[in-house]
């Protein structure tokens, strides 16, 4: 995308707010910690490495208004902000690597000044921003080779420029194909409840021209009965040591139907959203949304006010169900703890 989707302007953080998408492409200008937090929360920028970055960025935003050289407060001030990053949102994992390696910028220079600190964490923020446009483009030219021409593919959620800086994992697959001169179609599962896959996953697919049909998440089966999918890419919020995968909640039963009809399932995803500190899927902390946003619709009730709600944002697919997860490293096939440390190392 020509515009990335989050970037540092002006001492802020420059958002496309994607609450906004499709009906107004808006940006969203968060000049202090707080703003952005919620910004995150409410999904204003959303999607594993983009909140990645978004990470990074918060830290300076979090320490421009720190006043003074008292190194061991200046300490204190960036744990204290990232630990409040922190509880933004649970599952992505890339938040988490960025707050710690942001943490460690200051521990491990003991001798630098709250200045010279402070232009450290700078060029941190600026380097993930910058790894993930490199990375995306990896990921992209190792799997554009499983889209071949005449395909049908199916995605769910957006894992595309609005997730990332501005290239996406499982829709830079798609990207890349496009650019070999591939010619397929994509179908995107609308991804209730929050729709990202139909406001935010169409959006950008027509954008670059790519055939696209919207489907509600209840009819893939049948379409992959039908013999209609070819392949099925997604992207991921964490993945364990063994490769399971936690993705947008829908991810795990289009798993499921794909290994039923026998079609390829993938994950792409960056070495950042690997956790290869949690063994199994089974440890993955999976976030619960609000219970309006599954009884409404746009503001709109489609429910009793006074029913229950089951509102988990993403499930955990196992590795057993995943082909192959495509990273910047190469493709992992039958992806397991062994293969996984294998092609990481
Ligand atoms: O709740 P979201 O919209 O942040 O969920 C995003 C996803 O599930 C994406 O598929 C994932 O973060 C990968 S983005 C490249």
């Amino acid at each position: 995308m020509t515009q990335p989707t989050i970037c540092w302007s002006n001492g802020s953080i420059k958002i496309i707010d994607q609450t906004k998408l499709p009906n107004k492409f808006q940006y969203l200008i968060c000049r202090d910690v707080k703003t952005l937090w919620l910004a995150i929360r409410r999904l204003s920028v959303r999607g594993a490495p983009a909140l990645g970055v978004a990470a990074g960025f918060g830290v300076l935003l979090g320490c421009k208004d720190f006043l003074g050289n008292d190194r061991p407060k200046f300490q204190q001030h960036v744990k204290k902000v990232c630990d409040y990053i922190a509880t933004s949102r649970p599952t992505a994992v890339n938040l988490f690597y960025v707050l710690a390696e942001m943490k460690k910028v200051v521990d491990e220079n003991p001798l630098a000044t709250v200045k010279d600190l402070k232009a450290l964490l700078e060029k941190k923020a600026f380097a993930f921003y910058e790894e993930d446009r490199r990375v995306c483009r990896k990921i992209g030219d190792f799997g554009q080779a499983l889209i071949h021409s005449g395909d049908k593919v199916m995605t769910v959620c957006n894992a595309g420029a609005l997730a990332t800086v501005d290239y996406g994992t499982a829709l830079g697959v798609m990207y890349s194909a496009k650019r070999k001169g591939k010619v397929f179609e994509v179908y995107s599962c609308e991804t209730r409840p929050l729709l990202q896959g139909a406001r935010l996953t169409t959006w950008e697919l027509l954008r670059d021209k790519i055939k696209t049909t919207l489907i509600c998440d209840n009819m893939a089966a049948t379409l992959m009965k039908q013999g209609k999918v070819d392949a099925v890419f997604a992207g991921a919020d964490r993945i364990a040591a063994n490769g399971d995968t936690a993705n947008k909640i829908g991810t795990y039963n289009l798993a499921v139907l794909a290994k039923h009809h026998g079609i390829p399932f993938y994950i792409a995803a960056p070495k950042s959203t690997f956790d290869l500190k949690i063994r199994s899927g089974k440890d993955i902390p999976i976030e619960q949304r609000r219970a309006e946003e599954v009884r409404g619709f746009y503001g709109k009730a489609t429910a009793p006010k006074n029913v229950g709600v089951y509102n988990p944002a993403f499930d955990v697919t196992d590795h057993q169900l995943i082909t192959a997860i495509i990273t910047e490293y190469g493709i992992i096939r039958s992806p397991s703890a062994k293969n996984i440390k294998k092609a990481l190392r």
